[in-house]
């Protein structure tokens, strides 16, 4: 295998080694994809890598995967199943276990069901977590990543773009989404990393609100917040515009945000507990007035997950290290008047940070 992905298997080998497990079963997509560069998401059907501490690797998918995932993964070992036969027999026949076996699954992703059939089918009693594996391996991204959550970063500025050109007033919030995705989709753009928001008015006091058929007004802030998905990894940014001139009021909360935001991207470099991040946005929202308004953490780690490791919180005394990459992302959100978040990408470098996303956070105006 190319690109460094035979090493990712060795490393996670060895730490199963070092956890004792014997066994690993990985199912969720993103961890196969991250192991053997081929990602499918299998829906219903069984996908599943079986790695052993003794340096045995097989991949088992549905058969009308398996073309695929010879020619992404360079497996030596997948193994295909039909639909009428399921996976029990090739599994059965593949994996030498007994109920003693230290076996691994992925606990936070993997269903009740699928675990009642491995008991039945292995006779395994108690399985173990890969969960802290991934997270350790995963959270130190290397080139290949981040040339792919720089590509990432750089079509999350272009949709940005594309969403602010399109504003008007009395066009819906649905209306400016699908113009984005629609011009993304048409750049060869697969999928966004989560639901495309567009929150215009009161809705951009609402970190979590759903877009709809509300129209843009005069003297809205308008919220974007989206990613999209470049070779699996994924890119997150927010920026907020106001329709026309704003208020006192608004262009006060837009200039504490945006000086929160960089004071936490200046506070980036190795070695510093990451909780300070944190803080230096926090403290100057509460010195302002407004700290009771940002109600949320400040970023969380960026990869092949859109929300993964580290997470960018007050208590994390977890440490920043070299090549963590992580969204910060103040945001002050003011019930009945409105909000703003300001979000980029960045990765912690030797000396200090790179900003992946580019896209102004000077104050945008639209109609002006
Ligand atoms: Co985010």
């Amino acid at each position: 295998m190319g690109n460094g992905l035979d090493k990712r298997i060795e490393r996670f080998m060895n730490w199963m080694k070092r956890e004792q497990i014997e066994l690993a079963l990985i199912t969720t997509p993103t961890n196969v994809y991250y192991l053997t560069g081929f990602y499918t998401n299998p829906h219903e059907r069984f996908m599943g890598l079986f790695l052993t501490v003794t340096g045995d690797v097989f991949l088992i998918v549905p058969e009308l995967d398996k073309n695929q995932a010879i020619e992404k993964s360079g497996l030596s070992s997948v193994l295909g199943y039909s639909d009428s036969e399921g996976p029990d027999f090739i599994i059965e026949k593949m994996v030498q276990v007994n109920r003693n076996t230290r076996m691994g699954i992925e606990q936070g992703n993997i269903n009740y069901k699928t675990v009642l059939w491995l008991q039945r089918l292995l006779q395994v009693e108690n399985f173990l977590d890969l969960e802290s594996g991934f997270n350790e391996l995963r959270l130190i991204k290397d080139e290949t990543e981040i040339k792919f959550l720089q590509e990432a970063a750089h079509f999350a500025d272009r949709a940005v773009e594309i969403g602010i050109q399109s504003l008007k007033i009395g066009k819906s919030e649905l209306e400016i989404i699908a113009e984005i995705e629609y011009q993304l989709k048409k750049q060869g753009i697969e999928r966004m990393s989560f639901d495309t928001m567009v929150l215009t008015g009161k809705k951009s006091a609402l970190p979590h609100g759903k877009p709809g058929k509300d129209k843009i007004q005069e003297g809205d802030f308008v919220l974007f917040d989206l990613g999209v998905v470049f070779n699996g990894y994924c890119s997150d940014i927010s920026r907020t515009v106001v329709m026309g001139t704003p208020s006192e009021e608004q262009r006060k909360i837009y200039t504490i945000v945006k000086q929160a935001q960089q004071m936490a991207i200046n506070a980036v470099k190795p070695n510093i507990s990451i909780k300070q991040i944190d803080l230096s946005a926090r403290n100057y929202i509460s010195k302002a007035g407004y700290g009771e308004y940002f109600i949320h953490r400040t970023g969380h780690g960026l990869g092949l997950d859109v929300h993964e490791y580290p997470s960018i919180h007050e208590k994390n005394e977890g440490i920043l290290k070299e090549g963590m990459v992580f969204t910060i992302e103040p945001g002050i959100y003011v019930p009945q008047v409105g909000g703003v978040r300001i979000e980029d990408d960045v990765i912690v470098t030797r000396n200090g940070v790179r900003v992946l996303t580019s896209f102004t956070k000077e104050l945008i105006q639209i109609g002006m």
